[in-house]
């Protein structure tokens, strides 16, 4: 598929979109990992929640984005979202002459290889569960692991409520997860781009003995694998004041980068709002 793809240019910025500020998450990821990249970000703040809305929509919104982020020449294309990832990257791919890449299929693959006994847990949006897209792809690995989906609405409100360690957390965990621990998971897969920040609380209430995968981890890994294969890491150390991370959001700039600032640790000094219907 890539192919047939026009070279981009190597030091041209990733663009990486998400349904608001959990993408953050990835685009930390690729920070850690790839700290000569530049990035461009947008967050949907005005239209999320993503994890509640149809496919018809979120195909629609992610293309917009795309269009966006593609008035920056961006080498690249990251689907922070998982919910975004679940229901529009087969439309996405199918229309984009760059690479693009989605959080769920990194996330699929680690899974598969660390399940000892077969028995897969992903927790997610409604709507990524409702896609299946998890259960498809890790399938498409593995046709013999069984996979159980959980939908856990309210983590996200909790996490962007700041709530990342606190009994209501604990409490509303133990209620999601009870069914996966009983039915002997030994992988998790946290599916939500928020989950992350709550991984220590989900770690320990489904005790040592079960994997948690980390789709934003393994995108990143994934992402730094692919534009080395395809010649596309860029080379040229951004200098200071380069510009190099810019964030774009739909609404709620300041809030967004209070929210930004708490979870990335490279003084994120602005967002600018934008009016993605334009696009
Ligand atoms: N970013 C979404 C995801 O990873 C979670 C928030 C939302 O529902 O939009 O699925």
């Amino acid at each position: 598929m890539e192919m047939n793809r026009k070279q981009p240019d190597k030091n041209a910025p990733i663009g990486v979109f998400d349904s608001g500020v959990g993408g953050l998450t990835v685009a930390r990821e690729i920070m850690r990992q790839m700290p000569n990249e530049k990035i461009i970000y947008f967050g949907d703040t005005a239209r999320v929640p993503y994890g509640s809305k149809s496919q018809e929509t979120i195909t629609r919104y992610s293309e917009q984005i795309v269009r966006f982020l593609r008035t920056f020449q961006v080498k690249t294309i990251v689907v922070a979202c998982n919910t975004a990832s679940a229901y529009a990257m087969d439309t996405l791919e199918k229309h984009i002459d760059i690479p693009i890449i989605g959080v769920i299929r990194p996330g699929a693959r680690v899974a598969v290889e660390v399940t000892r006994n077969g028995r897969i847990g992903v927790i997610a949006t409604e709507a990524t569960i409702a896609s299946q897209m998890y259960t498809k792809y890790i399938k498409e690995l593995n046709k013999d692991v069984t996979i159980y989906g959980k939908a856990c609405p309210l983590f996200v409100p909790l996490v962007e409520e700041g709530l990342l360690q606190d009994p209501v957390t604990d409490e509303i965990a133990r209620r999601y997860l009870t069914e996966l621990i009983d039915i002997d998971i030994d992988t998790l897969i946290l599916g939500c781009t928020h989950y992350p920040l709550i991984r220590s609380t989900l770690g320990r209430i489904v005790g040592e003995k079960v994997r948690l995968v980390n789709p934003a981890y393994e995108t990143a890994l994934e992402l730094k694998e692919m534009l080395g294969r395809l010649d596309l890491l860029g080379d040229e150390p951004p200098g200071l004041g380069s510009n190099q991370y810019r964030f774009y959001v739909s609404d709620m700039a300041e809030k967004f980068v209070r929210f930004a600032n708490s979870i990335i640790k490279y003084g994120i000094l602005s967002a600018k709002a934008v009016n993605i219907e334009d696009y």
